[in-house]
């Protein structure tokens, strides 16, 4: 673990904050570091941009996610990292669908994407237009490419991300797609990609709490979500039918659901 010091943080909407760090090294997109915050807990961040700085983008949720959200330019955190796989650049024409902070961990990769002539079709779903995230960075990128869609209508498409990505992918032929966000969305645009043929790379979120492979907390099938994802593949998603989008295990072991 490094003890790092905070150099700046942006509010992206009234309850994600950026946290930009110095740079983590030999990162690639899709991949996450375990945060430390003294005395309250460690928690597993996607990567929201690699490079010098580089930054974590985080919601509150509960005690460890509020407690990174209070800290300034010049506080400490403790990183360990970067953790797990990452995305694969495949295709000519891929559609990228982020919901939520989902969207942290696709932007390095439409970046990646469009630096080596690739430009993605991206869409960012929110709740509700407050809660867009990185609207301007990925505008300035992908133009028109860009979409939005808002559960409220408030902003783009009105309705689900997941029902926006079915009618995407029914007018374009996309070779490839890549989600991260709820599960239950990943779940939805992946049962729909199937059944087109479409290819999918998912980064799936579970507990993580060793990141290495050891404590079993972010177990989904035969696999690890800390060492052998978080990014799962289709020929992954198959084997992991029975959990993906239906159930994961909590901080005291027992499943819950997460199809709601
Ligand atoms: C590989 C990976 C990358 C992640 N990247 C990001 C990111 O870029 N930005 C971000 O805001 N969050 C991200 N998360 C989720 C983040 O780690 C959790 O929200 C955080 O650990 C919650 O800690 P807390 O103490 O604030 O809340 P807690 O009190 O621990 O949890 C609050 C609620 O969130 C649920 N929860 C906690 N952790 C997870 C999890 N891993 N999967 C599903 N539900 C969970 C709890 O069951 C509870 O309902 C990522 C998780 C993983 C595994
Ligand atoms: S977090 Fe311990 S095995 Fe994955």
């Amino acid at each position: 673990m490094t003890a790092v010091t905070i150099k700046r943080v942006v509010r992206e909407t009234p309850d994600i904050y950026t946290l930009y760090l110095p740079a983590v090294t030999g990162a690639h997109p899709g991949q996450y570091v375990m945060v430390w915050i003294p005395g309250i807990d460690e928690v597993p961040m996607s990567l929201s941009t690699i490079g010098s700085p580089s930054s974590i983008t985080v919601r509150v949720v509960g005690d460890a996610t509020r407690a990174l959200s209070q800290l300034g330019k010049g506080d400490k955190v403790g990183v360990r990292g970067p953790f797990g796989n990452s995305y694969t650049l495949k295709g000519r024409r891929p559609l990228l669908v982020g919901g939520g902070t989902g969207i942290a961990s696709l932007a390095p990769l439409a970046e990646e994407m469009a630096a080596k002539g690739v430009k993605p079709t991206l869409l960012i779903g929110a709740h509700s237009r407050d809660q867009l995230l990185f609207k301007d960075r990925l505008s300035r990128l992908l133009g028109p490419r860009l979409m939005v869609s808002t559960d409220d209508g408030s902003e783009g498409y009105h309705g689900y991300a997941s029902n926006y990505t079915a009618e995407l992918m029914a007018k374009t032929k996309f070779d490839h797609a890549y989600v991260c966000g709820p599960e239950i969305m990943a779940a939805k645009i992946w049962a729909e990609a199937e059944r087109l043929g479409v290819p999918v790379q998912a980064s799936l979120e579970r507990l993580c709490k060793c990141a290495v492979g050891l404590c079993g907390s972010c177990a989904i099938g035969p696999y690890r979500v800390c060492r052998d994802g978080p990014v799962f593949n289709s020929a992954k998603l198959r084997e992991v039918v029975a959990d993906f989008g239906k159930r994961r295990m909590d901080a005291s072991g027992r499943m819950i659901r997460v199809d709601h």
